[in-house]
């Protein structure tokens, strides 16, 4: 494998409606992207399974999202072994969290599905692709309390400065995607000037949230660049230098050294 330029941390890639599939994954792949697919729900897993399996570049993640908690039945967690131990290219477990924005009517049940997935990943010793929206508070607190091992990303991270640095405390990651490239995005923007480099990764979370100059519009994994691009204005640096950096961290979560 050739080193990587970026590699996007999470990407819907399987989920692009008005983008070909194909020509999307080509795009990134020509650019030297690495692309990291999450599942969605107890079904979802199946079918990343065997998306990442048809691309170079492309691997994946299993987990049941927390809008999808309906679908974790006492065989998932199961069915993500078998994947995991069948598909080398399964790095991770997500995305999984914590959303009480949607619907709040599931906020025991959401807990309890990702304290469950914490432990299996801990199990597995693999990271966690965490989701978290209005739910800040929660989600750090399960972490602390549950996670033994396992490394953890707060994707599309939504909170301020001052939470980043509460996660960096505990070893967490901070990924970035096209919102930080929004105008009216203060928070974002704030959090990728400051946080030590170390702890950013770079995403995309298409087919939602394209960045400028594309938003509005269908997002696609390879718009991970113009992400990079932005933060590198933001922070004064070459923009290679901002995917190095995140790249060589991406690296060192998920175990993908250049062979
Ligand atoms: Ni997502």
């Amino acid at each position: 494998m050739e080193k990587p330029y970026i590699i996007n941390t999470h990407s819907h890639a399987n989920m692009l409606r008005q983008t070909n599939i194909d020509e999307a994954i080509k795009a990134a792949q020509a650019e030297n992207i690495i692309t990291i697919v999450p599942s969605s729900s107890g079904e979802d897993i199946f079918e990343v399974d065997k998306f990442i399996q048809k691309y170079d570049d492309v691997y994946g993640y299993v987990g049941v999202f927390p809008e999808e908690v309906k679908t974790f039945t006492d065989k998932t967690l199961s069915d993500m072994e078998n994947i995991i131990k069948t598909n080398n290219k399964i790095i991770g477990i997500g995305e999984i969290g914590l959303d009480y924005y949607w619907d709040k009517t599931y906020k025991e049940l959401q807990k309890e599905i990702f304290i469950k997935q914490i432990e299996f990943a801990n199990e597995m010793n693999l990271p966690l692709n965490i989701h978290s929206r209005d739910a800040h508070g929660d989600t750090l607190e399960i972490l602390k309390k549950y996670n033994k091992n396992s490394t953890a990303i707060m994707h599309c991270f939504s909170g301020s400065l001052e939470f980043a640095g509460e996660c960096i405390k505990e070893g967490i990651y901070i990924a970035l995607g096209g919102v930080v490239t929004f105008k009216n995005a203060i928070k974002a923007k704030e959090v990728a000037q400051n946080i030590p480099l170390e702890y950013l990764l770079l995403e995309t979370d298409d087919p939602y949230l394209a960045p400028v100059p594309y938003r509005g519009k269908e997002n696609q994994p390879v718009y991970v660049k113009y992400v990079a691009e932005y933060i590198a204005g933001l922070r004064n640096m070459p923009t290679d230098e901002i995917a190095k950096i995140t790249t060589q961290n991406a690296e060192r979560i998920f175990n993908l050294n250049a062979e």
